[in-house]
């Protein structure tokens, strides 16, 4: 298929086209950079021994974007691009409307213009808030905590609307849990311009001694030592959700469309405590730290039924916490090594 992926130089949507390409979809990114380098694109080309188109857009350039469908013939996109910071969207709250929901809005509107009709958008577990109940179903209860959150579920909404007035629109509404670890290979990983608050690059930090402790954020949760617990999900088997996704799309040929959410995890939850010491075994570096006051915001405990991704998509996780710590650091030190 020929695919067009947005932000697909940032850490989901690089890994994700690296597995597109293995199954030989034409891929082509379009990113505007504002969270991800250029270097990008050369180490997914070097992983995957293949070409692929880049063209640097901001989604919120409508000419640009427009001009970009009237030239290509695009079978799909798969929406990766927007900000992603809930500490950011707190302060910029107006920045998620525009570069999240607007951006959204418009790509839809281009895709309608140039008759494409099918869509993976790139949503997040964070709009389950606080668990209502757990492991998270998609049907779970939806609760809004942040601007961050709200723009990921705005998005949801309007696609579902959108679909409700375009029946023969096919949409896959991908709600991730929290994608860490990087490419076996270890050329490609993550490295954000913007920071992000999530546990692993913390880890990182301190494995490369960039960073003395670590902080735990409250070891007095209701939860099995007392650590805040999450499911995390290794970047290539979130990568490969995207292909099955996409063969989900293919194999439904019929006129009707649909509108689907998927929950993607591994349906395990993990503590921060059980990550400190996975990390520490698997490679062989102490990771000293300290338990320090609750953050406000962050959620008890968070993982997912696997179930309706594994029956409608074919798809389960196969990578475990271990795999995702050993990646992540060869990732890591490759890049300690090419600095010095
Ligand atoms: N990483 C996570 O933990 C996580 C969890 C749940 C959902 N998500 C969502 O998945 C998607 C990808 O996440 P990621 O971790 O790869 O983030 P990322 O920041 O690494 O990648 C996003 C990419 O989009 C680009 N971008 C941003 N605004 C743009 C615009 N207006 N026009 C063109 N390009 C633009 C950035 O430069 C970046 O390369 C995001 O939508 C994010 O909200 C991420």
């Amino acid at each position: 298929m020929n695919v067009l992926v947005t932000g697909g130089t940032g850490f989901i949507g690089s890994h994700a086209t690296i597995a597109l390409l293995k199954k030989d979809h034409d891929v082509t990114i379009v990113d505007n950079l504002s969270n991800s380098k250029i270097d990008t694109l050369r180490a997914i080309e070097n992983v995957s021994l293949k070409k692929v188109r880049f063209i640097e857009l901001d989604l919120l350039d409508i000419k640009a974007l427009d001009c970009l469908f009237k030239k290509n013939k695009f079978d799909i996109v798969i929406h990766f691009a927007g900000s992603k910071s809930v500490n950011e969207s707190i302060e910029k709250p107006l920045k998620y409307y525009f570069n999240n929901v607007y951006s959204s809005i418009i790509l839809s509107q281009i895709m309608k213009k140039y008759d494409v009709k099918k869509i993976i958008f790139s949503s997040s577990a964070t709009v389950y808030g606080e668990p209502a109940d757990i492991p998270l179903k998609e049907s779970s209860k939806v609760s809004i905590l942040n601007p961050y959150a709200a723009s990921k579920y705005y998005i949801e909404n309007y696609f579902r609307e959108y679909q409700k007035q375009n029946k023969d629109w096919k949409i896959i509404l991908l709600r991730y849990f929290n994608p860490i670890g990087a490419h076996e290979s270890g050329l490609i990983g993550e490295s954000p311009k913007v920071p992000h608050n999530n546990l692993m690059p913390y880890i990182l930090k301190v494995a490369s001694k960039e960073s003395e402790y670590l902080q735990v954020f409250g070891d007095d949760y209701d939860t099995e030592d007392g650590t805040g617990v999450r499911d995390f999900i290794h970047i290539m088997d979130l990568a490969e959700a995207h292909v099955s996704s996409l063969d989900f799309i293919s194999s439904n040929q019929g006129p009707d469309g649909f509108c689907n959410i998927f929950n993607i995890g591994t349906g395990k939850g993990y503590s921060v405590l059980e990550i400190i010491e996975t990390f520490s075994k698997v490679n062989n570096i102490e990771i000293p730290y300290k338990i320090v006051d609750r953050r406000p915001g962050d959620v008890s405990q968070s993982y997912t039924d696997v179930s309706l991704a594994k029956k409608s998509l074919n798809w389960k996780a196969k990578k475990d916490l271990s795999d995702m710590c050993r990646d992540v650091w060869r990732w890591k030190s490759s890049q300690l090594k090419k600095n010095n």
